[in-house]
């Protein structure tokens, strides 16, 4: 092409379509709403030659616009009115400028609190199907000579924004429907705690412990955060448990704990006959989470591999959090009295490699009991 693209503010058709092509087939193939915005971000940034581009989503329940700037990290946001960002979001108008400090609506304290110097910065408004403004396109640093965003920067990156406009609209609307999936399944999971002194957090941290489990076992995210979803359920059979023995100060008889010990039947009754992949997962959770290793368990007194993985992961997971937490019948036990009684039920009650992986894992779950304590 004889063309470097460094040196010139402007790119060669060629290239430009290439970048098209490559990102168009994933952003309209992709449900995932972090991977989306990590993607269209990426396109943002090769488009317009931009050192930085960050896609922010409006959420005007909030006030807040919200971004991601990598995968497992936590959202970012802005207040809706801030900086240039939000003068973008608010008038609807494209904004480009050549020196942000410049301009008295940028919010310097971006820059302030992480080192860098913006100059030159671009936002375009992104619309979904009704024109409504959902977002803002904001790329940062020209990278060429001069250091400008041009109009023809404009016009691609207001062209990606109108054809993924429509994609992440989808994926917005499918990420709150999971969101509430998930809400859902949290309040059912609370609701077999809920009459003991149990909170909710205790299915939140065991969701999390299993979740680290089975990315440690190897499993595919996809399969981990099906167990993650499920595993605040495998207590749920605890709603048919009379107050008497669920909330007894004191250690059960042998009658009192066999009818505790229903709850797992209960709970596998409850979900068994649902097609839906999380209800399924949750019915084996419930059924299988006191089986043991060595066959000692119950209801079934299966052995070893012939209980299912994810009953073998939640028994892990949930026996570390019943410890470590204030039961009517026990006080918390130290990590040290925890840890050592995991060791010693290797093989025993645990299977071992799940005991393993718990151990290559244990600063991760001291930190997550830590972060979702119980209030006292
Ligand atoms: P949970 O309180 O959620 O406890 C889950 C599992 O954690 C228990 O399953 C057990 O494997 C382990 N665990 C909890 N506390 C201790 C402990 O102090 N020492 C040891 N070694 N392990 C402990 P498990 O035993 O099958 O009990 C199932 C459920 O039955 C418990 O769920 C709890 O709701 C109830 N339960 C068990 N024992 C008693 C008791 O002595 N008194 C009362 N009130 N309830 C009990
Ligand atoms: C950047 O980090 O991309 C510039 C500041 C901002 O995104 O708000
Ligand atoms: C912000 O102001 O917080 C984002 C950066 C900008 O709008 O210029
Ligand atoms: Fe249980
Ligand atoms: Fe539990």
């Amino acid at each position: 092409m004889g063309v470097n693209p460094v040196s010139t503010s402007e790119m060669p058709a060629e290239t430009l379509l290439k970048i098209i092509f490559d990102y168009a087939s994933k952003i309209a193939h992709e449900n995932d709403l972090d991977t989306l915005h990590i993607l269209m971000a990426d396109m943002g940034k090769k488009l317009t030659m931009a050192d930085r581009c960050t896609l922010w989503i409006a959420d005007p329940a909030n006030q807040k616009l919200w971004s991601k700037i990598a995968h497992g990290m936590n959202r970012i946001e802005i207040p809706i009115h801030t900086g240039l960002v939000g003068a973008a979001y608010q008038s609807g108008e494209i904004i480009s400028i050549s020196d942000a400090y410049e301009d008295e609506r940028f919010n310097r304290e971006v820059d302030r609190s992480s080192g860098y110097r913006t100059k030159s910065i671009l936002c375009i408004p992104i619309r979904n199907m009704d024109q409504e403004v959902i977002g803002v396109y904001q790329a940062v640093n020209k990278q060429s000579y001069p250091p400008v965003f041009t109009e023809k920067d404009e016009t691609y990156l207001s062209l990606a924004a109108t054809y993924t406009g429509q994609s992440m609209e989808k994926a917005i609307l499918y990420s709150e429907l999971i969101e509430s999936q998930k809400e859902i399944i949290y309040m059912m999971g609370t609701i077999g705690e809920s009459r003991s002194a149990e909170t909710g957090k205790h299915v939140k941290r065991v969701a999390s412990y299993a979740y680290i489990l089975a990315k440690g076992a190897g499993l595919s995210e996809e399969e981990a955060r099906l167990i993650e979803l499920a595993s605040p359920m495998h207590d749920i059979g605890k709603v048919s448990i009379p107050d008497a023995i669920l909330n007894k100060p004191g250690k059960l008889t042998d009658e009192e704990f066999d009818v505790m010990k229903q709850h797992t039947e209960t709970g596998h009754r409850i979900f068994r006959n649902s097609k839906r992949k999380i209800l399924q997962t949750a019915a084996i959770i419930a059924r299988q989470h006191h089986e043991k290793w060595d066959g000692t368990g119950y209801p079934d007194g299966l052995k070893g591999k012939d209980i299912h993985l994810y009953g073998r992961i939640v028994a892990l997971a949930d026996v570390f959090d019943a410890l470590g937490t204030k039961r009517p019948y026990k006080r918390p036990w130290t990590n040290d009295e925890i840890t050592d009684l995991i060791r010693r039920e290797k093989g025993k009650h645990f299977d071992p490699f799940i005991v393993e992986v718990f151990f290559e894992n244990l600063p991760e779950f001291i930190r997550i009991s830590e972060q979702y304590a119980d209030s006292p």
